[in-house]
């Protein structure tokens, strides 16, 4: 059968872990050709800097080659179906990866494909990021269960509920901060330890790590203004990461808007991590399609 990475709950703890753990083998010793000849159908909604470029270097580091589809070239622009879609890839590609808007549609794309379908961020999840970053947090930390881990902003949106997700298996504390309307869905929390407050100083208190992530996410923009003016009591600055742990580190899984969900002097600062974390996009999707795609 074969084996997509849909959402996080898609992999157990173990095997979570376990890609971690590849994933940190593979940074050590990046050029190793595991899928030689293999090719990666890159399918793009939405625009991409890092996932675009970590997956196909990342294919091109495994001996093979990432192919990149944007929306407005392939035919499922002009009405081509998902599955038809997926059912012709399949035919020429040893796996896809996607970046969509709908979290059905990419759920439709993997229920029709011969081959792994790899989820590069929908409306509802982004899991390769959530994989990237707890390896961040444990190559810096040592550790992962009993972290504190405080997400601030848009806790409803796409990271957020990875971290939720990929955070509880882990043993992670994840606790959101963030207004009211933009409080993850409850079955977002299902099986989870995770604590919601819209007291952002109450959030960060005492947390390992502070997370943020942009106020208006791809698809949200005709919300800009409400959202930008709801959020604002929770951007992350020097005087909330204060409330952290001493040592605690900040982490945005970029773009990043300097001034709005975080200030310069944090992004650029000495507990940013920001750029480990796009490396590690790199390591974890090799570990990822390695696992995968051979
Ligand atoms: N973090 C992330 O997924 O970045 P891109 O939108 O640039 O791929
Ligand atoms: N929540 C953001 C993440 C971008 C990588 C978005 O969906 O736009």
């Amino acid at each position: 059968m074969v084996r997509h990475f849909l959402s996080d709950d898609d992999f157990t703890k173990e095997e979570t872990e376990r890609l971690i753990r590849l994933a940190m083998d593979l940074k050590a010793r990046p050029i190793q050709p595991l899928l030689p000849n293999q090719t990666l159908a890159m399918i793009f909604a939405k625009p991409s800097t890092r996932t675009r470029v970590s997956f196909e270097v990342g294919m091109t580091q495994l001996g093979g080659q990432g192919l990149y589809l944007g929306m407005n070239d392939i035919q499922l622009k002009r009405g081509e179906s998902i599955a038809d879609t997926a059912r012709t890839l399949s035919r020429y590609v040893n796996g896809i990866m996607a970046r969509l808007f709908a979290h059905a549609d990419i759920v439709e794309l993997a229920k029709n494909s011969e081959v792994p379908v790899i989820n590069g961020l929908t409306d509802t999840y982004h899991p390769c990021q959530a994989l990237a970053d707890y390896m961040t947090v444990y190559e810096r930390k040592g550790r992962l269960a009993g972290l504190k881990l405080a997400f601030l902003g848009d806790g409803g949106n796409n990271v957020a509920n990875s971290l939720i997700r990929c955070g509880a298996k882990l043993g992670v504390d994840v606790v959101i901060g963030a207004p009211k309307a933009f409080w993850p869905k409850k079955e977002m929390l299902k099986g989870t330890k995770t604590k919601v407050t819209d007291k952002p100083k109450e959030a960060v208190k005492g947390a390992d790590v502070i997370y943020t992530d942009v106020w208006v996410s791809m698809g949200d923009e005709a919300e800009a203004a409400k959202r930008k003016e709801m959020m604002k009591p929770y951007q992350v600055n020097g005087a909330l990461m204060k409330l952290a742990k001493k040592d605690a580190i900040f982490m945005h899984c970029l773009p990043a808007h300097r001034g709005e969900e975080v200030t310069a002097e944090v992004i650029d600062g000495p507990h940013s991590v920001v750029f480990d974390q796009a490396e590690n996009r790199l390591h974890a999707q090799k570990a990822l399609m390695v696992t995968l795609m051979r």
